[in-house]
């Protein structure tokens, strides 16, 4: 049966709510919290007119024990939903963030990275007496250090102009059209920017994955999260941007499945190296040899490969013979044929054209993320 909660904005507080979700659903969450501001007068810039700070009823809290259990349940209530592989990213500022990132570890997150977004535009520090507060900083856990989460790789390469993605992000506050209005004003103080959205969205879930914000504001990650194809479940207390939210929802549509697609992030489908020996590709009894002539290890009945005294998988073993921690065996090994070195690689893409199955640009791909040992 499928989830009635998706593709909803769900009006209540997600303290709650997040209990009566079904337990691991969900595959990527973004949350925004209350920061817990502390503001405690009001701030005016130089022209005397009135910043229109943060300092809304939902951003109250006594003491920063109320706001730390607050935070512990709603934690604890993403933790609750999210699917065994599934990632959490949360979003903070100095006030905040360091409580957050403690409670994510004493719960069992598995702290993957932070990202700091750097506001290529951010408010001056009107008074002068400390630095100008230009970023954020974004912290992504998976739910346990075993997970098996969605990251992709090259898809941020790609994107990056070839080179590795780095974690310090530079993006611009919401302005202009993209900033939802109510009654001619802004609607939220701190409607997040769809470029950041976008952006994880993109990195950490797939197409029909199940994107939730237990604090959707007006609505930017379910927007987001609808345009890319997927599906979205956000929890918001307040009906106004409730209302907002469904309203800048029902104008979006989602982006053609062509548009989506990545081919160079095709996960490899699982052909062992025991297929091959059972196929005949690779004989029992057969030499590899590494590509670069330095090693060799003969093939045995049950498709475990042998180096004098090391025996275990191709990937195993090479990493034994190399003495680091892992290493692709497919593309470390070959066999002879038509008095060629042949990489084990080239022979598994036959087995894989045989069954209907082309993969394409797997060669940069790092061996974890074809879910090799
Ligand atoms: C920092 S804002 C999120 C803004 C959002 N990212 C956006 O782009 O519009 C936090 C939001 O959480 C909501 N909120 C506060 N406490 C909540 C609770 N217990 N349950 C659900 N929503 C809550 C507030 O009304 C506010 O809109």
């Amino acid at each position: 049966m499928q989830n009635p909660y998706l593709d909803q904005v769900i009006e209540g507080d997600c303290t709650e709510v997040l209990f009566q979700l079904p337990a691991e659903s969900v595959d990527l969450i973004f949350a925004d919290p209350p920061y817990n501001l502390q503001l405690r007068s009001e701030l005016w810039r130089p022209n005397l007119t009135k910043v229109d700070a943060v300092d809304d009823e939902w951003d109250q809290f006594a003491s920063f024990e109320e706001y730390d259990a607050f935070c512990r349940q709603w934690l604890e209530g993403c933790r609750r939903v999210l699917k065994p592989d599934g990632t959490l990213w949360v979003i903070g500022s100095y006030h905040n963030i360091f409580r957050l990132g403690r409670l994510l570890q004493d719960l069992g997150f598995w702290i993957l990275n932070s990202v700091v977004w750097v506001k290529t535009n951010p408010m001056p520090n009107f008074r002068g007496r400390r630095l100008t507060n230009s970023h954020e900083i974004l912290i992504w856990a998976s739910r346990s250090p075993e997970a098996r989460y969605s990251f992709h790789y090259k898809t941020a390469r790609s994107s990056n102009d070839d080179l590795q993605l780095r974690a310090e992000w530079h993006l611009p506050l919401c302005t202009g059209a993209e900033r939802v209005k109510w009654n001619g004003q802004k609607a939220h103080p701190t409607q997040k920017p769809e470029a950041l959205l976008q952006r994880i969205i993109l990195l950490c879930s797939n197409v029909g994955d199940v994107v939730l914000d237990p604090f959707l504001g007006v609505g930017t990650t379910a927007v987001v999260a609808k345009r890319l194809g997927r599906h979205y479940i956000g929890i918001e207390l307040d009906p106004t941007y409730c209302q907002l939210a469904r309203e800048r929802l029902a104008q979006v549509v989602p982006l053609p499945e062509t548009l989506l697609s990545y081919p160079v992030e095709q996960k490899m489908p699982r052909v062992p190296f025991g297929a091959l020996v059972e196929e005949g590709i690779v004989e029992i009894g057969e030499r590899l040899r590494s590509l670069d002539g330095r090693f060799e290890a003969v093939v045995l009945a049950n498709g475990v490969v042998q180096a004098g005294e090391i025996a275990g998988s191709i990937h195993k073993v090479a990493a034994q013979l190399l003495g680091v921690p892992s290493v692709n065996g497919w593309t470390f090994w070959g066999v002879m044929r038509g008095g060629k070195l042949r990489s084990l690689d080239a022979l598994r893409q036959e087995i894989l054209q045989k069954h209907g199955q082309v993969v394409q640009g797997t060669e940069h791909i790092q061996p974890s993320l074809l879910g090799e040992d």
